[in-house]
């Protein structure tokens, strides 16, 4: 075997590794673990990743087999066979996890999107940010942190009644206000939603990373309104700090709760039933078992890990946060840290789950405020329900078809 070919090996052996390191990593995440305990491994994680590649070349390369060294792979052994071996398993699932990030289809419920980029730091003419943890992290170069993505996406959900056709919803998630991005940010974002209104607003956790901030919920969140309400999940990150503070000073600023239970809405003559789901860190999985089947489905569900229960329990929409879509994207390859049990599978989008649609959003920033090819994002949803379905409801109501909302505006 040439030493070209053993170099070779070695690489994708170190590149394997990290994959194996990084996928434990993303599980983990998922867990509910204190924060203390996630730093350890984390810290494991990054010293591992970089003391492997060269004690790999210098004690399978130069000492022992001597691969790099006139060894021979015939003569590797019990013990180093088993190491490339492993690392051969991280390779394989790093080229299944490329090829499915790919390949992943646009869901079919998703009839349309558009977007916008609203360039905050181009506005204030230099990037909004305090001397708070991780700042150097937002200086610097190529860092998207401060252009947002003002999504606009329809989708078609099957079972959706024709008297909510057109139903509009904000899905705001993950701002993790800490104090390193100024308030200011947020204020701007705020008035860019406040400026396109909405029937609902649903906020899917990791609403503050430092309780110093609450006092940025007036001018931010405080400030939106919505038609039929404001409907908010608390995250991980609000696990941390104390969740039952933030719980109370929302609602005073009029957002409804909907953590652990399942309300009902009641729009056009047609109830929606909203549930909130912010297992595995807080609270009990709502109940949806009293909800009549026709009746529509929206879960807030601050992980999508969430989704294969959501599925059993007939939801319609399921909307997500938490995963930031990765914060960083590599081309190709696509994101790597993804705080979920199935990685980046996950990471943000659309996914169509029969009979769930599952929406996941890259949020609005991160406790580490680094973004790149992943910007963050704030995203207006409007619904539909299928075209034979309004039409047999317009022919039953003896009005002219339409495509226009029956919503009113
Ligand atoms: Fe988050």
């Amino acid at each position: 075997m040439t030493s070209l070919l053993s170099l070779l090996i070695f690489g994708l052996a170190i590149l394997g590794h990290t994959t194996l390191w990084i996928s434990l990593v993303n599980r983990v995440h998922a867990r509910p673990i204190n924060e203390r305990w996630l730093r350890q491994i984390r810290h494991l994680h990054d010293l591992s990743i970089i003391a492997f590649p060269p004690l790999l070349v210098w004690l399978a390369g130069f000492q022992g087999p001597r691969l790099l060294n006139g060894g021979s792979w015939s003569d590797l052994g019990l013990f180093w066979g088993g190491v490339f071996i492993i690392c051969g398993l991280g390779c394989v699932w790093l080229t299944y996890v490329v090829a499915r990030h790919q390949l992943a289809p646009q869901p079919r419920p998703q009839r349309h999107q558009s977007t916008r980029v609203l360039d905050v730091a181009g506005e204030f003419g230099e990037r909004p940010i305090a001397p708070g943890p991780y700042h150097v992290l937002a200086t610097l170069p190529l860092n998207e942190q401060f252009t947002v993505e003002i999504s606009e996406k329809t989708f078609e959900l099957p079972r959706l009644p024709p008297a909510l056709h057109g139903l509009t919803l904000w899905h705001l998630s993950d701002w993790h206000l800490l104090g390193t991005i100024e308030r200011r940010y947020y204020e701007r974002v705020t008035a860019e939603i406040a400026a396109s209104p909405a029937d609902l607003i649903c906020f899917t956790g990791d609403l503050i990373d430092r309780m110093e901030c609450l006092d940025w919920l007036p001018s931010t969140l405080g400030r939106l309104t919505a038609r039929f309400g404001k409907f908010f999940i608390l995250g991980n990150h609000d696990w941390y700090q104390h969740p039952e503070t933030i719980r109370d000073r929302l609602r005073q600023l009029g957002w409804q709760d909907v953590a652990s239970q399942v309300r009902t809405l009641s729009i056009n003559g047609v109830e929606l039933a909203i549930g909130g789901d912010e297992t595995p860190w807080m609270g009990t999985v709502p109940d949806f078992s009293l909800v009549p089947e026709e009746q529509p489905r929206l879960l807030l569900s601050h992980t999508p890990d969430n989704i294969h229960r959501a599925q059993r329990q007939q939801i319609d929409l399921m909307l997500s946060g938490h995963n930031h879509g990765g914060q960083i994207q590599l081309p190709i390859v696509g994101p790597i840290y993804s705080p979920s049990r199935y990685g980046c599978k996950f990471s943000a989008g659309s996914f169509w789950l029969k009979p769930t649609l599952l929406h996941v959003s890259r949020g609005l920033a991160g406790q580490h405020p680094l973004r790149w090819h992943c910007r963050p994002e704030v995203t207006r949803i409007t619904l539909h329900c299928p075209a034979d379905r309004l039409i047999s409801n317009h022919r039953s109501s003896a009005q002219p078809a339409s495509s226009q909302p029956v919503i009113a505006r």
